[in-house]
């Protein structure tokens, strides 16, 4: 049984909680959030996206806001969700105090970075590890088949996302400037590091990878949309061939049933391949829609990392 501990009750926080305590063989013994555990047991069993959720099993609710002082009692994993905690020496506390290992759930520029798919098999048992980002998930695995098959010259990602808590729903103050601006009536154009993350795997992509994030006003899912410039000619049945053979079924659907974002929603995948959506022009430049759900994909890759790292 993994002892797991979760600091950050938000989003990915919550639908994490609620897959380990379905779980035979994880056992939730604490969370943290720096709301008040009423509040983070409301939210854990009432969700607009996932519906109600009800469990018997009990476990410690805490509400700390200083890294420094959050104990945690003879945890094997902290997934470290508050979005708050990036950086080697912050996520040491975990680790002295009392947590075995560290699983961050977002893209770090400094921690070894696990892709399910991609490397995980190369885990080294390190204590502190990054999961990378939702659609760094999404996108590198696919990015890996097409550069060993056919060859990524350079490529722009455009990351079609929902909403997220760290935007406005309303205009009003916020320290990025077009985060301020209304989420839920906005198509908002934001940065994203999906770029860094894939030229970690993908070194030879530095300066030749782009990325763009558009918000757009759903609560759950994303659609990426990539545009990649082969290194050499291909069809479209090449294409659809190299994707149907070498993507893994565990992390990859692909997909003929004209999905919108909402039929998407609490499928694990790390990625959807929208095969009626392959583009090809003038025989190298190709365009590939990966869908996901953000939340509930992500949180799956979360979940296969920790048994990773546990079984080393
Ligand atoms: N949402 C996604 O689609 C997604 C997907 C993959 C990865 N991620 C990553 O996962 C992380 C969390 O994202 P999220 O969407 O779950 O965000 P979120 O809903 O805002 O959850 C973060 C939670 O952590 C709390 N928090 C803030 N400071 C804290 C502290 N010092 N200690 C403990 N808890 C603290 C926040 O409280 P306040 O709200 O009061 O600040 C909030 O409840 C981010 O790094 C994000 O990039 C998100």
């Amino acid at each position: 049984m993994i002892r797991v501990g979760i600091n950050g009750f938000g989003r990915i926080g919550r639908i994490l909680a609620r897959e380990i305590l379905k779980n035979p063989h994880f056992q939730l013994i604490e969370v943290n959030d720096i709301y008040d555990t009423k509040m983070m047991e409301y939210l854990l069993n009432q969700d607009s996206s996932y519906g109600n959720f009800k469990t018997n099993t009990t476990f410690k609710m805490t509400n700390c806001n200083d890294i420094k002082k959050l104990m945690w009692d003879n945890v094997d994993i902290v997934f470290e969700c508050s979005g708050v905690y990036h950086k080697r020496e912050e996520l040491i506390w975990h680790i002295k105090n009392g947590a075995k290992k560290v699983i961050l759930s977002a893209y770090s520029k400094e921690l070894p970075t696990y892709i399910f798919g991609v490397n995980e098999n190369k885990y080294r048992g390190e204590d502190i590890v990054s999961n990378s980002s939702c659609t760094a998930n999404c996108t590198v695995p696919i990015f890996s088949i097409i550069d060993k098959y056919l060859g990524i010259d350079s490529a722009i990602i455009t990351t079609i996302h929902s909403y997220t808590t760290d935007q406005n729903l309303l205009d009003n103050k916020n320290k990025d400037i077009r985060r301020a601006r209304s989420a839920t009536t906005n198509i908002i154009p934001l940065s994203s590091n999906v770029a860094n993350a894939t030229i970690e795997f993908l070194p030879h992509l530095r300066g030749k990878i782009t990325a763009q994030s558009i918000r757009v006003p759903v609560t759950n899912g994303v659609l990426i949309d990539t545009n990649i410039k082969l290194s050499k000619k291909t069809s479209l049945t090449e294409i659809k061939k190299i994707i149907h053979t070498h993507t893994n079924p565990k992390i990859s659907y692909i997909s003929n049933d004209s999905f919108v974002s909402s039929d998407i929603k609490k499928m694990p995948y790390s990625n959807i391949i929208d095969e009626e959506l392959i583009k090809l022009s003038k025989e190298d430049l190709l365009k590939l829609m990966l869908w996901q759900d953000n939340e509930y994909g992500y949180v799956s890759r979360l979940l296969d990392l920790a048994g990773i790292v546990i079984s080393y």
